[in-house]
């Protein structure tokens, strides 16, 4: 391990913008679209190519109530159920009652959805839903399309993309101002080294943090960058311990770790059975939707299940499709399936659950605004409240669109002007950060995997939080041997230190809530207590870099204002 200081090198070069958007997925492109078209001037950087986030994988689809007797009230009802007592009722009411024309505008953008044979957007089912509510595109290739359709559009709109590029820190300007960013291009191209975009609105759209875990449905890429970053800039995060365990991912093995494959909730929505190793359907009278039931009561049966059996998987059976709805409609999961030598044509399909969401992330408004001024989050970054405990399935492509929407909007309707950039933002000023080691990383994940996992207690939180506290000591006791001014450290460092410092915040807030609720299972605290806990814990970083974890009030969180 070394260390180095946070407050990033000097920039080399620096252009000027409106609008700096942080990230590629459905909301950081749709935001960037939509803050050019009302004539900002507006930058996309991006950690990786353009078409690399998380959306691209998005299999099952996008929930809206687009179908003959559906109605955002019936979207809302299930929205709040999945989300145990903690969603932001107007946020959700805003997500659901605008997201059907935001799914028009997203297909008036290029976005081509199944249809039916008379021409209607095809919907389907997933776990929570109790209709069929989610369009969806290429069978189950729905996040690849939309991704498709929107670089598709930036492109054809000539934005200024800069990709390859980690963001290193928030500039803010002498009032404490959001002021853009500082950022690290690595490879060939317009610019190269460290720089910076400058712009007096910055909004962060860089996706989850699945990396945190062993086995997750996330890409690599999604080591918790904005959430961290924006921690380091004095922003408050919320409900980080409410990470979501997708309960059919493909198992390849205990000791498989990093990306694994996904077995879309869209294949029980379309009649698949879980089952055990004699075959018997488990769901059955555990829940009035049985294998449909929201995510976390699907994801702690399969998991009692395992413990049950001494086993390491259940499985999916759905040969009833037959070969020809396999390759129609679930063509991605088939390939992905047959590559590891299964055929769900003729044999179920092992799975059990892997980190796949964080409902949590950094706190915003209902425009996007986060408490430090002139930053904005969007997408699985944000916590806009619409999630609760637990997200419903497929409301988060719903939400990337329709809060981008909205914070586009505002940017445009403030217009706020250009300042310069004073320093980085940073809680502790020049106070030494640890830059981790890049093989931390896979200590880090098996740290969170043993105990922060699907299922914790008080006892495997405080091991988890005493081995990622050791790190850290031993991190920022490097770093006084460092040279810091002008080290620049590579996106390995980088990505493994911001997996640590959410790690850290994730456990704190897990071991505050001493209760059961959504996707936060406490073996040793087994039910949901609205008495004490229906209330959110919001965080920040101390300066000497310690979380601090404040519960709110009541369920409705207090309004957004700036950081003092
Ligand atoms: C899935 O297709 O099962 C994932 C959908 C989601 O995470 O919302």
């Amino acid at each position: 391990m070394t260390g180095i200081r946070l407050t990033a090198p000097a920039p080399g070069w620096a252009i000027d913008a409106d609008v700096v958007v942080v990230g590629s997925g459905v909301a950081g492109l749709t935001t960037a679209l939509r803050c050019a078209a009302a004539g900002l001037d507006t930058v996309v950087v991006t950690k990786a190519r353009l078409d690399d986030g998380s959306t691209r994988w998005a299999q099952g689809g996008i929930a809206a109530a687009l179908g003959e007797g559906d109605t955002p009230e019936q979207h809302l009802d299930d929205t709040l159920v999945a989300g145990a007592g903690l969603c932001d009722e107007g946020a959700v009411r805003t997500l659901v009652t605008e997201g059907p024309d935001a799914v028009r505008r997203l297909i008036t953008t290029g976005a081509t959805f199944d249809t039916t044979d008379s021409g209607d957007i095809a919907l389907t089912r997933e776990g929570g839903h109790h209709r069929r509510r989610i369009a969806h595109a290429g069978g189950d290739a729905t996040g690849a399309e939309i991704s498709r359709a929107l670089v598709e559009a930036v492109r054809e709109a000539a934005l200024h993309t800069i990709e390859n590029a980690l963001v290193l820190d928030l500039l803010t300007d002498a009032e404490g101002r959001t002021a853009g960013v500082s950022l690290h291009v690595m490879g060939e191209g317009q610019h190269d080294g460290v720089g910076a975009v400058r712009a007096p609105s910055v909004v962060l759209a860089t996706g989850g943090m699945g990396q945190v875990f062993s086995a997750t449905t996330n890409p690599s890429v999604s080591t918790g960058d904005g959430v961290a970053l924006a921690l380091r800039a004095g922003a408050e995060v919320s409900d980080l311990e409410f990470v979501q365990f997708h309960p059919t991912v493909l198992f390849l093995g205990a000791d498989s770790e990093g990306q694994q494959p996904l077995v879309s909730e869209a294949v029980r929505g379309e009649g698949a059975h879980l089952v055990d190793a004699t075959g018997t359907r488990f769901m059955l009278g555990q829940h009035e939707l049985a294998e449909l039931a929201p995510r976390d009561i699907v994801a702690k049966a399969i998991t009692r299940q395992m413990h049950e059996h001494g086993t390491e998987h259940m499985y999916l059976d759905a040969r009833h499709f037959g070969a020809q709805m396999w390759e129609q409609r679930f063509p991605t999961i088939l390939a992905a399936c047959r590559a590891h030598s299964i055929d769900p044509v003729t044999e179920p399909i092992p799975v059990a659950p892997a980190a796949h969401y964080a409902s949590g992330g950094i706190r915003t408004d209902l425009r996007g605004r986060t408490t430090v001024p002139g930053l904005y989050a969007c997408g699985e970054v944000a916590c806009t409240g619409v999630h609760g405990a637990n997200r419903l399935a497929s409301n988060s492509l719903l939400e990337g669109l329709v809060f981008a929407e909205r914070i586009a909007a505002d940017i445009a309707g403030t217009r706020p002007p250009r300042t310069e950039p004073a320093e980085a933002a940073s809680e502790g000023g020049d106070a030494p950060v640890p830059l981790l080691a890049p093989e931390t990383r896979t200590a880090i994940q098996r740290i969170m995997t043993r105990g922060a996992g699907v299922l914790r207690s008080a006892a495997s939180l405080a091991a988890a939080a005493e081995e990622l506290e050791a790190l850290h000591r031993s991190a920022a006791a490097d770093v006084d041997a460092a040279d810091p001014k002008d080290a620049v450290p590579g996106v390995d460092a980088w990505e493994v230190t911001n997996l640590l410092l959410v790690s850290r915040v994730l456990v704190a807030a897990a071991r505050e809530r001493e209760e059961t609720r959504g996707c936060h299972w406490r073996e040793d605290r087994p039910d949901r207590d609205d008495a004490h806990w229906r209330r959110h814990l919001v965080v920040r970083i101390a300066p000497d870099r310690t979380p601090v974890v404040h519960r709110t009030e009541t369920a409705a969180f207090p309004p957004v204002r700036a950081a003092d």
